[in-house]
């Protein structure tokens, strides 16, 4: 049995999706689990780029079964385009499958997501505006609409309609706005997107339970971060769903004894995009050296992303809450050149060692990193084996697995699919 988790151990954009990409070329399965086109999932083979949102990143191995389980909430435009884009890169979908249980994220969701952010004035959350948290509201509310729902006409038609009668009611009675939606426009609209999407539906979860069992290798690809989990994160400045491994069970409809491997992705520093507490954010030129080295800007929005030190006590966290087995880490090549690299090891409250990631928003903003100071290194982007890091980027690698708890198991040199190396 192999099915191995891949989940963002941070705030999100670790690199997941780099390590997916090097993991597929092993894997028969890669599944998503959670989120929608929030996550921005970048993979650079040689001199092409491919951004995914909503399809695996798995998708560009030709005989990769790639599926989008139950737990995703899917813009059902959005997909297609990226479908379509990958098309006219010569990159087949024949192995895309879509689950007939994942909600569909409708026009209303996302007026909703832009109108809430701006009424929050100064205490938005910074969301994406793709319409995911007030999908996933509809979700747990019970009134969304799945995909399975497009198979019946009168169902989808039904529910379309109910939907848009209480959306225009909330956005113009609550919040003031224009904006109005015509059912029939709308239904309309998404049956020329589900017409396009309905060769892709399966019961997802009957496929991977039996890639499984017959001993085909499954890679579930975690989307945002376990700081972004709504339960475990820096709440309310989450996301909507659960981007820890304890997620994947109930987005993907299997149980948590199928599950043999947990690798938490994070970066040899951090960054999050969006607000929210931030405890080793740097405001200073280590922090724009960080962005710019590391090109730090969303691919999702563009947005750039706040930069800070590496954080064992937030590494820690994404070890134990999600059991982890395995730490990749990137992106420690962007390091390069900063003569002494800082490790923030806990947490200090007056005269108080906070050792664990607090739930309380308010004591997060009492707390102030103790660091410790470690030697830096150069240029690492063509190193390929450990024995050749300079012995201060491995003393580096040593010391985040002792703090975390958990073996670094690869480590990345860069964005291309060969920047990566095995540790020993
Ligand atoms: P994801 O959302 O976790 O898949 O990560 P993103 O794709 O949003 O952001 C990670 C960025 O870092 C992408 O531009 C990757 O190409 C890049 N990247 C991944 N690993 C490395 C690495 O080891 N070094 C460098 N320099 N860039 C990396
Ligand atoms: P990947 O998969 C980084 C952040 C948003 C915002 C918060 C809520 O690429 O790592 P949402 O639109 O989900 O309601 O926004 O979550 N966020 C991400 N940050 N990487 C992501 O995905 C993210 N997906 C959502 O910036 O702060
Ligand atoms: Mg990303």
């Amino acid at each position: 049995m192999s099915a191995k988790v891949i989940i963002g151990a941070q705030w999100g954009d670790e690199g997941k999706a780099k390590i997916i990409d090097i993991l597929s070329q092993e894997a028969d399965v890669v599944v998503r689990s959670q989120g929608g086109n929030n996550a921005g999932h970048t993979v650079t083979v040689n001199d092409d780029v491919f951004k995914f949102h909503l399809v695996p990143s798995g998708i560009l191995y030709p005989d990769t079964l790639c599926i989008v389980g139950n737990g995703v909430v899917i813009d059902p435009k959005g997909i297609l385009e990226e479908i379509t884009n990958l098309h006219n890169k010569g990159i087949s979908t024949d192995n895309l499958k879509i689950s007939l249980r994942s909600h569909i994220v409708m026009p209303y969701h996302k007026t909703l997501d832009g109108i809430k952010e701006e009424y929050r004035g100064n205490s938005d959350i910074g969301t994406t505006k793709k319409g995911i948290g007030p999908c996933y509201m509809d979700k747990a509310e019970r009134s969304g609409i799945r995909m399975c729902d497009y198979l019946n006409k009168e169902v989808f038609e039904a529910k379309v309609r109910e939907n848009v009668e209480i959306k225009n009611s909330i956005i113009k009675n609550v919040y003031g706005s224009d904006v109005q939606y015509d059912a029939d426009a709308v239904i309309k609209e998404y049956r020329e997107y589900l017409e396009q999407l309905k060769p892709y539906f399966a019961d997802t979860t009957v496929l991977v339970y039996e890639a499984i069992k017959s001993d085909k290798k499954v890679l579930f690809e975690g989307a945002q971060g376990t700081l972004l989990d709504i339960d475990l994160g820096t709440y309310p400045y989450v996301t909507s769903s659960h981007p820890i491994t304890g997620g994947v069970c109930v987005g993907a409809g299997i149980g948590p004894t199928m599950i043999n491997e947990c690798i938490g992705v994070m970066k040899g520093y951090v960054t999050r995009v969006g607000k929210g507490p931030f405890p080793t954010e740097l405001f200073d030129a280590t922090g724009e050296k960080i962005r710019d080295v590391g090109h730090e800007f969303g691919t999702t929005t563009g947005r750039a992303r706040r930069c800070g030190w590496f954080d064992a006590v937030i590494g820690k966290f994404a070890v134990r809450t999600s059991g982890l087995t395995s730490i990749a880490l990137n992106k420690i090549d962007v390091l390069a050149d900063i003569d002494k690299v800082k490790i923030c090891v806990a947490y200090k409250k007056g005269d108080e060692i906070i050792n664990e990631f607090p739930a309380s928003l308010e004591e997060l903003a009492k707390c102030e990193p103790v660091y410790e100071e470690m030697d830096g290194w150069g240029d690492i982007s063509n190193i390929r084996s450990y024995s050749e890091l300079p012995e201060t980027a491995k003393a580096y690698v040593k010391r985040v697995e002792e703090l975390c708890d958990a073996k670094v198991t690869m480590v990345g040199v860069g964005p291309n699919r060969d920047q990566n190396i095995y540790v020993d």
